[in-house]
């Protein structure tokens, strides 16, 4: 009865609602936004799979010969620009560069419609040395959502460009950043952060209403202090798992980049990462599984309640974590229909696991692997080498390295193949305790502290390679690869046009035909390509987009290596007979020059040598050669004065340019850096002249 007569109640509504012209408008443009015709790419992954996939063909594998550049837009020199991907949406494309600078674009013609920068220099505190710009924003009911490096998640109109709510997702210099996308899981947005590299962070994730940015619920992935009292059985549960103090050591987990919001099962899977510090030996002596590092956990999306987790790496020691790509899908394994997460993390393994509990399907490895032998179906435990734990002060050299052998370059996935197309990496580099374990302590400021030691001299690691594999997650082997120059490339897009879309270091975007693997078409895009492209149509026509900008911190000594200053970001869209040019692009080398009456103090150049390495490494890199994601301080001129290095590092003169200040430094400390800068110059140069000679 009451059925009934709710029934013709919602009838009436009905009736009602069509009388009136602007509520049935307003129903039709919901509908129209939810039947998925592939003409607008609204999430990172374009839809609540995250496959990276789009069904459209209007561009083929049949007419790719005409493919060409529609309109590029060149962005300004900025920290970190161009590495995020963009979003298509009824015709406007949103990105953002740097930090958290949002952009509108008529996704037609390339045209500026507006731009909003939340202004992270002025409010950040030490995270900016840490945190390296946006990956990725969201997008949803007429609003564009960023988290920034100073823990913010804002929501911005996305017609006027104009701020909608800001909230703070975390206190001032407790550490964490945000530099992964955020995800929308129906009317909340979900962000979690960073940090965990640096300073004694707990990881969580915090959900938010999209409509106000008010939150509405937390989750931890690690345990707190058991004297506190425990958030929730989960925590409880995960803290048995955890030995000595390890709250103090913050634990790590942060989920800072993958997600993904399972529509079918009202859930989201949230990728946690590596402990706090890396090494366990520190965090959790005595070791245990340390739950919930290097897992993905399915949250309950109204309350935020655990649902189920699988752990990748038990007691996690190396800097691996479960933060890459987490993309759904429904594939048919042994004549059953399952749902699948498909997961390719660091440690070089592709994981098939059931998302309705949490159940590893499948195993294997996808790149060299050599801490584990496989990994144990029944339990969803690795067999490991137990050298690779590094143990009795040993050294190990570990493969896949810290950078592991997939990373934030996004990989997707083609129902129509079957395939899945992955950006691969082999790489080593070697792991051991730091001297004086028992003793190591955070610093007080934010450096690089991740308890582990210098690596011996006599441990070499082998070059690293890269390369574009297509994967198959059934049978779990690889169908075809493409071979790079270089360990590091951009993420894949494919579409239902048989192509795969990839940029590379050495700034080619390539298309490959999906199912075998032919390269079917280039363009040189002057510029290295860490982000993902995307795919969209308005007006009838599919444009495919991609922003370049290279950002690595490390030159591998393979292919071009991007200056900072010099090289060209921009937002780059392809069409059918598209028929514009890039200007001729001349790369240019700073010249390296050395000051022949400075005299440098050995000292203070090996004191200065060890602060380098905890502070600035990540982002001028290992050898002052940085590879685009700073200027070189091997052919930094300001160095030639120890004032002006001074400003830059007290007074933070290029901090709104994303240089961070370091105002703890004494005086005879930057001295130690100028001398070591000065000297690194003098030797790059020696070795110069004798290799002319
Ligand atoms: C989070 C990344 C990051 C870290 C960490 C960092 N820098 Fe920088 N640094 C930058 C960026 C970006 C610039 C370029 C700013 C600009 O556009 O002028 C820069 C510029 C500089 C410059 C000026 C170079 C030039 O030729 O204009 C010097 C010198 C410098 N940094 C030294 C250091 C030192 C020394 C440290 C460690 C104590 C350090 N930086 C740590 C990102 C970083």
């Amino acid at each position: 009865m009451i059925l009934k007569m709710r029934f013709i109640k919602y009838y009436l509504i009905c009736i009602l609602a069509t009388i009136l012209l602007s509520c049935s408008e307003q129903k039709v443009l919901k509908q129209s936004s939810e039947i998925d015709d592939g003409s607008n790419w609204e999430r990172y992954g374009r839809t609540w799979q995250e496959n990276h996939f789009s069904p459209l063909s209007i561009i083929n594998d049949k007419n790719i010969d005409r493919l060409g550049l529609a309109w590029y837009y060149d962005l300004p020199v900025a920290t970190s620009s161009g590495v995020a991907a963009p979003l298509a949406v009824d015709g406007t494309l949103f990105f953002a560069t740097g930090h958290s600078v949002i952009h509108a674009m008529n996704a037609e013609t390339g045209e500026l419609i507006w731009k909003y920068d939340p202004e992270v220099y002025k409010v950040i505190g030490e995270e900016l040395r840490g945190a390296w710009g946006v990956r990725g924003i969201a997008y949803s009911d007429g609003k564009v959502f960023t988290g920034t490096a100073d823990g913010r998640l804002i929501a911005i109109d996305a017609g006027k460009g104009k701020l909608v709510w800001s909230s703070k997702t975390n206190k001032r210099n407790d550490g964490r950043y945000i530099t992964g996308p955020p995800y929308v899981i129906g009317d909340k947005i979900i962000i979690g952060h960073g940090g965990a590299d640096f300073r004694p962070v707990r990881g969580y994730v915090t959900a938010y209403k999209i409509d106000t940015g008010e939150m509405v619920w937390r989750f931890f992935t690690v345990p707190g202090n058991p004297q506190e009292g425990f958030e929730n059985e989960a925590m409880e549960k995960a803290a048995r798992t955890w030995n000595g103090e390890w709250w103090k050591y913050g634990g790590g987990g942060t989920v800072w980049h993958a997600m993904a919001y399972d529509r079918d099962l009202g859930r989201v899977y949230i990728g946690t990462g590596n402990g706090a510090p890396w090494n366990q030996k520190i965090r959790s002596p005595g070791g245990g599984d340390n739950l919930y590092l290097c897992s993905i956990i399915a949250l309950d999306i109204d309350t935020g309640e655990y649902i189920w987790h699988y752990q990748i790496n038990p007691g996690e020691t190396w800097d691996y974590n479960a933060a890459m790509d987490i993309e759904l899908a429904e594939v048919e394994i042994d004549g059953i229909l399952r749902k699948v997460i498909l997961h390719a993390p660091k440690n070089g393994f592709f994981y098939v696991i059931d998302r309705t509990n949490g159940k590893l399907i499948s195993a294997e490895p996808f790149a060299h692997v050599n801490w584990a032998e496989r990994i144990d179906i029944k339990t969803g435990r690795p067999i490991e080498d137990p050298q690779a734990r590094y143990p009795n002060n040993t050294a190990f050299l570990l493969s896949p390295d810290s950078t592991g052998a997939h990373g934030v370059a996004a990989m997707s996935y083609n129902p129509n193949t079957g395939l899945v197309y992955l950006p691969v990496r082999n790489s080593w580099g070697a792991v051991t305790d730091p001297q004086e374990i028992e003793d190591w302590k955070y610093s007080e400021h934010y450096y690089l502290d991740n308890g582990m030691g210098q690596a011996p001299a006599n441990l070499i690691p082998p070059a690293s390679s890269g390369w574009l594999s297509a994967w198959d997650p059934i049978s779990q082997k690889e169908v075809w690869r493409a071979n790079m120059v270089g360990a590091r490339n951009g993420g894949t897009m494919t579409t239902a046009g048989n192509l795969v879309v990839q940029g590379q270091a050495t700034g080619e975007l390539s298309i490959y035909e999906a199912d075998r693997g032919k390269k079917i078409w280039s363009f040189d895009t002057q510029n290295g390509i860490n982000a993902q492209p995307i795919t969209y149509k308005v007006n009838g026509k599919q444009y495919i987009t991609q922003l370049t900008g290279w950002q690595e911190f490390m030159y591998s000594g393979q292919g071009p290596q991007w200056n900072y200053r010099t090289q060209k970001r921009r937002v780059l869209t392809f069409v059918l007979d598209g028929d514009k040019t890039l200007p001729i692009f001349e790369s240019a080398t700073l010249p390296i020059t050395d000051i022949p009456k400075f005299k440098i103090d050995e000292n203070l150049a090996t004191q200065g040598q060890e602060l380098y390495h905890r502070s600035c490494v990540a982002c001028h890199g290992p050898n002052l050669l940085a590879d685009g994601a700073a200027p070189d301080l091997l052919r930094s001129r300001t160095t030639e004065s120890l004032d002006s290095l001074v400003k830059i590092l007290h007074q933070g003169t290029l901090l709104e340019r994303g240089m961070p200040p370091y105002p703890e430094l004494s005086i005879r400390e930057i001295e130690g850096l100028q001398h070591f800068i000065r000297k690194s110059i003098r030797t790059e140069l020696a070795k110069e002249v004798s290799s002319i000679k």
